[in-house]
């Protein structure tokens, strides 16, 4: 689906600044007029042709370029969307300071439109308290921080800097778009609010190398988490086996299986405004965790697992919750038929007894690893408030809509 809308990307001078290649191609691919402003070290990383052929516009760098056309604010003031990917810890600082002493200074400075940066550095530079500091300034000016994630960086150190990949660039900055193109705008509803997010999948071990677990990668509790962060929440994100980096501005907790999961989450509960409940719980563990491997020779050609049931975490927190508190649980389900879907998802609601129930549609080839998700919301009673599908990004911002 195509916005047409006018998207300023801005490049810095790091290293992952060839991977923004691909956020301007996404950008073209959905038909945004798109303009790259690099500045010069950026293009010591990447080709000015490279992203001309790619931008499918002129590429400016130079201030001092245009003049005549007044170029250092006329392409911030044509900006739907202003986008920095890589934003360097320089870069940050001299946001922070609103410093123009470049095109891509002026451009931001203005620009009237959402900005969304994703920071990309060594660990030791995004831990610095200047850059701590510089990136607080930033969100608290609205700024949309994207990143960075944990991971390889480009030495032989790994840590947090990585700058995110660049569909989870785009999924930010197209709901920052959508964010800012609401009339009753959102924009920042959730400052001040506390929201609890598990994501992913748990991991019920059998043996010190197995263990029964499901397929979900933690992309919607993840996008859930980012858009809540945008939306100015403080978020703890209960992570069990996430396949994709989380926000680090995330209070984070890491659960394994679902009594841990169900210890970090009643814990967060206590002070929390909201709770959603996206991860995927194991319903069974093994009754036996074998202390060794379990060996072929001793269990034969057929090996029975005996399983208990896991406490239903999301019905025990909505005995528990407190007045105000919005609680919502997720209901994924195989069931191809649209209405018997509903009715699924209904008896789910009446066992569960939380405030909103998302239920989503998952099967071999849908809603796992997807960037993109359907879903209906159930209220307590069971009626529907919203059908919505998009991407995960979108869908995040829907149910957030919930506790706004
Ligand atoms: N959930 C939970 N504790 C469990 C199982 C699930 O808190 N032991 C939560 C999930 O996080 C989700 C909701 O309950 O928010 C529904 O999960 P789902 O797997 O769809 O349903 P189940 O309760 O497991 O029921 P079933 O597998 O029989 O459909």
């Amino acid at each position: 689906m195509s916005s047409g809308r006018t998207i300023v990307v801005g490049i810095t001078g790091g290293i992952a600044a060839y991977k923004a290649v691909n956020v301007v191609r996404a950008f073209v691919l959905r038909g945004d007029c798109v303009h790259v402003v690099a500045t010069p070290a950026a293009l010591r990383f990447v080709g000015k042709p490279t992203l001309e052929a790619i931008s499918r516009n002129p590429v400016h760098t130079d201030l001092y370029e245009g003049v005549a056309e007044v170029r250092h604010v006329a392409i911030g003031q044509s900006a739907d969307l202003i986008v920095v990917a890589p934003a360097t810890a320089n870069t940050i600082a001299k946001l922070a300071t609103g410093l123009a002493d470049d095109l891509l200074g002026n451009t931001i400075l203005a620009s009237t439109a959402p900005l969304v940066i994703a920071p990309a550095m060594h660990t030791e530079m995004w831990n610095n308290a200047a850059t701590v500091a510089n990136v607080a300034t930033l969100r608290a000016r609205g700024v949309i921080v994207v990143g960075p994630g944990v991971g390889q960086l480009t030495g032989a150190d790994a840590g947090a800097g990585r700058m995110e990949e660049p569909d989870t660039i785009v999924a930010a900055a197209l709901a920052a778009l959508a964010l800012a193109d609401r009339t009753d705008g959102p924009g920042a509803d959730l400052v001040g609010k506390h929201v609890v997010i598990t994501a992913g999948g748990t991991r019920e071990p059998l043996d010190p190398v197995r263990f029964l677990g499901n397929r979900s990668s933690g992309k919607q509790g993840v996008a859930l988490a980012q858009a809540a962060l945008a939306r100015g929440a403080s978020v703890t994100l209960i992570a069990a086996n996430l396949e994709v980096a989380a926000p680090t501005a995330v209070e984070l907790r890491l659960v394994g299986t679902a009594l841990e999961l169900e210890a970090a989450v009643t814990d967060a509960a206590a002070g929390a405004d909201a709770v959603i409940m996206a991860a995927a719980v194991a319903d069974y563990r093994p009754v036996q965790v074998s202390a060794g491997k379990i060996k072929k020779d001793e269990t034969g050609d057929t090996l029975l697992l005996e399983l208990t049931r896991n406490p239903d975490i999301l019905a025990g927190l909505a005995r528990t919750k407190r007045t105000g508190q919005v609680l919502i649980g997720f209901a994924a389900e195989t069931e191809p038929d649209p209405v018997r879907l509903l009715v699924l998802g209904r008896e789910k609601m009446a066992r569960k007894g939380c405030d909103f129930l998302v239920v989503n549609r998952v099967g071999w080839a849908e809603g796992f690893a997807s960037d993109r998700n359907a879903i209906t919301v159930l209220d307590h009673d069971g009626d529907i408030v919203c059908e919505v599908s998009g991407t995960k990004m979108s869908v995040a911002g829907r149910i957030l809509d919930l506790i706004g």
